[in-house]
C-alpha cells in the first residue's frame, strides 16, 4: 500500500526561531460550537537566527482563517498562503504587528488538544503542540511571549472565565455577555497557555509566601464536587511551603488557580498560574478515593505546582529537552512526597514503578534516551524514560553532590536561566560548576538508552581478611544505538556480618576504617574491582542500597542469603528488594515446575515478616514486603513470557501463604482494625495496606468465616480503600467459595456510585482485571454499557487499558481474541483521539517477549493497523517502530 511516511524530527537539526513574538493580545469570543479568536502579535526578526526566505511561517491546524492584517493593513490573498498546518505570510518586514482572526469548533474537538469541551465547560490543553489549534503562532517552546487575554462569553453559561496570570478586570456587557481580562507578566512559551470557561464553583484558601505576600488559591470544580477538594488544597499549600524551604522558590503571581476537568488525556498540566487537572488528581473524599488515589493527588498537585519554576520560569529550548522540566520536576515531587510520609515506602513505590514501566520500555522497540535524538510525534515521548528515568538521573546528581552543593547547583540554575528556554546540558553544567565536579562521563545518562546491567562477583581471602567485589557493567543495544559506552554509576554498598550488622566498608589502601554503614562507590569502567579489608569472615554484600542508580544488579545470592538480608539489612529498600528477589526466584521455579511444592523455608520467612507486625512496626513497609511481584514483572524476568504458568504459579504461592499462615494473617486483621475515626496519617494508611494484603491472601483459600469478613468489610463501606480491596477479593474469588457474592457486590457498588464518574471507573476497571475466564466477553459487553464512552480518556483507560495492561492472563489468551479486541478499539479511537489510541498500543509493542504463536497473532494485528489509511502520526510511529 502507498503511504507518505511522516517526517522524522531530529535534535541535530535544531535551529533558533527566525522570528520572535514579544507580545500577544488575544481576544476570544467563546462558544461551544464556535469560538472566534482574534490575535494581535508583535513580531520581530530574531537577531540570533539566520535569515530565511523572507517569509513568516506560523503554525496552525484545524483553523478557519477569516482575516489577516499586517501593521493594520488587511492582506490580500496573494500576500499569504494557507497550508494544512501553517499560515505563510510573504515578504514580511523585520518588525511588525500581525493580526489574525480565526474560527475554531470546540465541540468537534475529540482529540482534547487545543480548545475543547468537557461536560459543560470549555478548556484548553496546549502542551506540546496544541496552541496551533487555537490560533496561528510560532508554536515552539523557545519563543517566549507576554500574553494578555480577553475572554467574552455568555454570562449565564460561563460565569467563570479564567486565563493565565493576573485578573485585570471584568465587565458585563448589555447583551448579557461578560468579558474578563487577564494579563500574564511572565513571558512564556505557547504550550503553557490556558483558558477555561464554565459554570464552576471555587474552593478557596490563601497562602502567605516567604516574603509575606498573600496569594489567594482557588480550586474550580463542577458545583457538585466542592466537597472533594480538601486534600488537593492541603497538598497545594504543603507543596508551596516545601518549595520555599527546600529550593528557596516562591510563588510569583497574584493568584493561583486550579481547574479539575473530566476529559483529559494526561494527569494534569502546569499552565502558568492556571493548572488544569484531570479530575482524578483533584477530587477525593474518604468514601470515594483510595489511599493510593490520595497519594496520587498529593504528588500530582505538587508536581504541577513545582513546574512553576522548573518548566515555566525556566523552560525547554525544544522538545528533546523535555526531561529538563519533567525529570527534575518528578524528582522534586518524589522528594516532596517522601517528606510527607514514609521515605522508605515512597522509594519502594517509585522503584517498583520504574521497573514495571521504564525498564520494559528501555528493553523494547520504543527505547529512547532521556534526551531523545529524534521523534515523529512528540506526544509519544511523554514516557517513563523521560519522566521516571529522567528523575533518577537528577537524583544521581543530587546524591553525587550532596544536599548543600546540590542546592548551590539549583540556585545557580534558577539564577542563571530565569526567563529562558534551555537544555539539559545547561542544567548539568550548573551542577558541575556548583558541585565542583566533572560530569563529562555522567552526561552519557542523557544520551544513551537501555538499562545498564551490573554483573557482580566476589571472593574472600580468609588469610588476609580481604574481600573483593568485581562489577562488570554493560548496556544492551537498543534500536538505533548499537554501541554503548560505560556509564558513571553511583553504587551504594554495605557489608553485613554473620549477625546481620553493618561492617565498616574499608577500601584496601585506606589507613583508617570508616564507621560501619553504606559506602558509595563510583563505577566508571566496564569492569571494576574493589577490595575491602579488615574483615574477620566472609561478609554478605548488600548491593545498590536505596537503589542508588537505575540499573539491574545480578549477583548469585543463595536463598539463605536473601532471607538473611530480608531480615537484617539496615537498608530498608534492600530488605524489601531481597524479599522481592526471593519471591521472583521461587515463582519462576514454580512456573518451570508446576508440581513443585512451596518450600517451607519460604513460608517461614513470610511468617517471620508477619511477626514483625507489632505496635511500632512500619505497617506500610511490611505491606510492601508482603506484596508478590506482579504477573507482568515476572514475565519481564523470563526469556519467553509464560502467561498461563505465571498466573498459576502466583495463585499457587498466594494460596499456600493464605492456607499455611492463616492464623498469623488473621492476627494481622485483628491487630489492624480500622479505628472508628478514619484518617490519612501514614500509620493509618499503613494499617489499611497491611490488613488488605492479609485479606487478599486469606481470600485465596477462603473459609466461610473469611468470606463473611470480606463481605462485611465491603458492606460497611467505611472508606474506599477497604471497599475496593474487599470487592476485588469477592470478584476474583472462585464462585465455588463465594457463590454469587461477587456479582452481588458489583451490582451494589454500581447502584451506589453510578453517578460518580471517578468511582465508576473503578467499577469498570475491576471487571476488566478479573482473572475469570469470561472476562473478555464481559469487557465487550461493558463497551455497550450506557455509561461507557470512547470520548472520555479516563473511561477508556479504566476498561480497555485495564484489560490490556492489567490483565495479562486474559489479554494474552492464546486464541488471540484479546489482541483482536485491542486492535479494534485502537482503530476506533485513532480518528477521535490519537494520543489515547497510541498509548493503548503499549502491550502490543512487547510482542517479541512471547512465544511464537502469540508473536504471530500480535504481529498480525499490528500489521492490520498499519494497513489502515489515514492513521495518525501517533499510532503510525509506535506501530511501525514495533514492527521494524
Ligand atoms: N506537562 C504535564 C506534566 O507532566 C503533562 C502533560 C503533557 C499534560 C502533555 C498534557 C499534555 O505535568
Ligand atoms: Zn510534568
Amino acid at each position: 500500500m502507498y503511504r507518505t511516511t511522516p517526517p522524522v524530527i531530529h535534535l541535530k537539526d535544531y535551529r533558533p526561531p527566525e522570528f520572535l513574538i514579544d507580545r500577544a493580545a488575544l481576544h476570544f469570543d467563546l462558544g461551544l460550537e464556535e469560538t472566534a479568536v482574534h490575535a494581535e502579535l508583535d513580531l520581530r526578526r530574531n537577531p540570533a537566527a539566520k535569515r530565511g526566505d523572507g517569509d513568516l511561517y506560523l503554525d496552525g491546524e484545524h483553523l478557519e482563517l477569516l482575516e489577516v492584517a499586517l501593521d493594520d493593513r488587511t492582506l490580500p490573498p496573494a500576500e499569504y498562503e494557507i497550508r494544512e498546518d501553517a499560515l505563510v505570510v510573504h515578504r514580511v518586514p523585520d518588525r511588525f504587528r500581525l493580526r489574525t482572526r480565526v474560527l475554531i469548533r470546540p465541540a468537534d474537538n475529540t482529540a482534547l488538544e487545543g480548545l475543547y469541551v468537557s461536560g459543560d465547560m470549555l478548556c484548553t490543553q496546549c502542551e506540546a503542540e496544541g496552541f496551533r489549534r487555537i490560533t496561528y503562532f510560532i508554536d515552539r517552546p523557545d519563543v517566549m511571549t507576554r500574553f494578555s487575554v480577553a475572554l467574552a462569553a455568555d454570562a449565564e453559561r460561563f460565569p467563570v472565565l479564567l486565563a493565565n496570570g493576573n485578573p485585570v478586570g471584568e465587565e458585563t456587557l448589555e447583551d448579557g455577555r461578560k468579558v474578563a481580562r487577564w494579563d500574564d507578566p511572565f513571558p512564556k512559551p505557547s504550550y503553557l497557555f490556558a483558558v477555561v470557561a464554565g459554570d464552576l464553583a471555587a474552593v478557596s484558601d490563601r497562602f502567605t509566601t516567604l516574603s509575606g505576600r498573600e496569594v489567594p488559591l482557588n480550586i474550580y470544580v463542577e458545583p457538585e464536587n466542592t466537597d472533594k477538594c480538601d486534600h488537593a488544597m492541603r497538598s497545594l499549600k504543603a507543596a508551596m511551603r516545601w518549595d520555599e524551604e527546600r529550593y528557596g522558590r516562591e510563588y510569583d503571581l497574584d493568584v493561583f488557580n486550579i481547574v479539575a476537568v473530566s476529559h483529559f488525556n494526561m494527569g494534569a498540566m502546569e499552565n502558568k498560574g492556571l493548572n488544569v487537572f484531570n479530575a482524578k488528581y483533584i477530587l477525593a473524599r474518604p468514601d470515594t478515593a483510595t489511599d493510593m488515589d490520595f497519594a496520587g493527588i498529593e504528588g500530582v498537585v505538587a508536581h504541577e505546582y513545582f513546574h512553576n519554576w522548573t518548566g515555566n520560569r525556566i523552560t525547554c529550548r525544544d522538545w528533546f529537552q523535555l526531561s529538563l522540566k519533567e525529570g527534575f520536576t518528578v524528582y522534586r515531587d518524589q522528594e516532596f512526597s517522601a517528606d510527607q510520609s514514609s521515605r522508605g515506602v515512597k522509594r519502594i513505590e517509585d522503584v517498583r514503578m520504574l521497573r514495571a514501566r521504564q525498564f520494559p520500555e528501555d528493553a523494547g522497540p520504543m527505547a529512547h534516551p532521556v534526551r531523545p535524538d529524534s521523534y515523529i510525534e512528540i506526544n509519544n515521548f511523554y514516557t517513563a524514560t523521560v519522566y521516571e528515568k529522567g528523575a533518577e538521573v537528577v537524583r544521581m546528581q543530587a546524591n553525587l553532590l550532596g544536599p548543600e552543593r546540590f542546592r548551590k547547583g539549583t540556585d545557580l540554575y534558577f539564577e542563571r536561566f530565569d526567563g529562558q528556554a534551555v537544555t539539559t546540558e545547561d542544567f548539568v553544567r550548573c551542577m558541575e560548576e556548583a558541585g565542583d565536579i566533572d560530569l563529562s562521563q555522567f552526561r552519557r545518562w542523557y544520551a544513551q538508552a537501555g538499562t545498564p546491567v551490573l554483573e557482580c562477583a566476589d571472593s574472600f581471602d580468609a588469610h588476609t581478611g580481604a574481600y573483593t567485589l568485581e562489577i562488570r557493567q554493560h548496556t544492551p543495544t537498543t534500536p538505533g544505538q548499537s554501541t554503548k559506552l560505560p556509564l558513571q554509576i553511583p553504587f551504594a554498598v554495605g557489608l553485613l556480618d554473620a549477625a546481620g550488622a553493618d561492617l565498616p566498608v574499608q577500601l584496601d589502601g585506606e589507613t583508617e576504617a570508616p564507621a560501619p554503614g553504606t559506602r558509595m562507590l563510583a563505577l566508571r569502567e566496564a569492569v571494576e574491582r574493589f577490595t575491602f579489608v579488615g574483615l574477620d569472615a566472609e561478609p554478605v554484600p548488600s548491593l545498590l542500597r536505596g537503589f542508588s542508580a537505575p540499573v539491574i544488579v545480578r549477583y548469585p545470592y543463595t536463598d539463605a542469603q536473601l532471607t538473611f538480608l530480608m531480615a537484617h539489612d539496615s537498608d530498608g529498600f534492600n530488605r524489601w528488594d531481597a524479599a522481592q528477589s526471593l519471591s521472583v526466584r521461587l515463582l519462576l521455579e514454580l512456573v518451570a515446575e508446576s508440581d513443585k511444592p512451596v518450600p517451607e523455608a519460604y513460608i517461614e520467612a513470610v511468617g517471620r515478616a508477619l511477626k514483625q507486625d507489632d505496635a511500632d512496626a512500619d505497617q506500610a513497609l511490611l505491606a510492601e514486603v508482603l506484596t508478590l511481584p506482579s504477573e507482568s514483572y515476572l514475565g519481564d524476568q523470563m526469556t519467553v513470557v509464560d502467561v498461563d504458568g505465571i498466573h498459576r504459579a502466583r495463585e499457587q504461592l498466594a494460596a499456600a501463604i493464605g492456607e499455611q499462615l492463616r492464623d498469623a494473617l488473621l492476627g494481622v486483621l485483628e491487630r489492624n482494625q480500622e479505628p472508628v475515626e478514619y484518617d490519612l496519617s501514614p500509620a493509618a494508611m499503613g494499617r489499611r495496606a497491611l490488613r488488605n494484603a492479609a485479606l487478599g491472601y486469606l481470600m485465596r483459600a477462603p473459609t466461610p468465616d473469611i468470606v463473611e469478613r470480606c463481605r462485611a468489610q465491603f458492606e460497611a463501606g467505611h472508606n474506599m480503600t477497604d471497599v475496593i480491596a474487599a470487592l476485588r477479593c469477592l470478584v476474583d474469588a472462585d464462585p465455588e467459595h463465594v457463590g454469587d457474592a461477587g456479582e452481588q457486590a458489583l451490582t451494589a457498588f454500581y447502584q451506589r456510585w453510578a453517578e460518580d464518574p471517578l468511582v465508576l471507573d473503578k467499577w469498570f476497571g475491576l471487571q476488566a482485571q478479573s482473572s475469570r475466564p469470561d472476562t473478555l466477553e464481559r469487557v465487550e459487553g461493558l463497551l455497550e454499557h450506557p455509561k461507557f464512552t470512547l470520548t472520555n480518556p479516563n473511561r477508556v483507560r479504566a476498561l480497555i487499558g485495564a484489560f490490556a495492561v492489567g490483565n495479562p492472563l486474559r489479554f494474552h489468551a492464546v486464541d488471540g481474541a484479546g489482541y483482536r479486541f485491542l486492535a479494534d478499539r485502537i482503530l476506533e479511537l485513532d480518528p477521535l483521539n490519537p494520543q489515547i489510541a497510541s498509548r493503548l498500543l503499549y502491550p502490543m509493542t512487547r510482542w517479541r517477549r512471547y512465544d511464537e504463536i502469540r508473536q504471530a497473532l500480535i504481529r498480525a494485528q499490528l500489521e492490520r493497523i498499519l494497513e489502515v489509511e489515514g492513521l495518525s502520526n501517533d499510532v503510525y510511529e509506535v506501530v511501525s517502530k514495533s514492527l521494524g
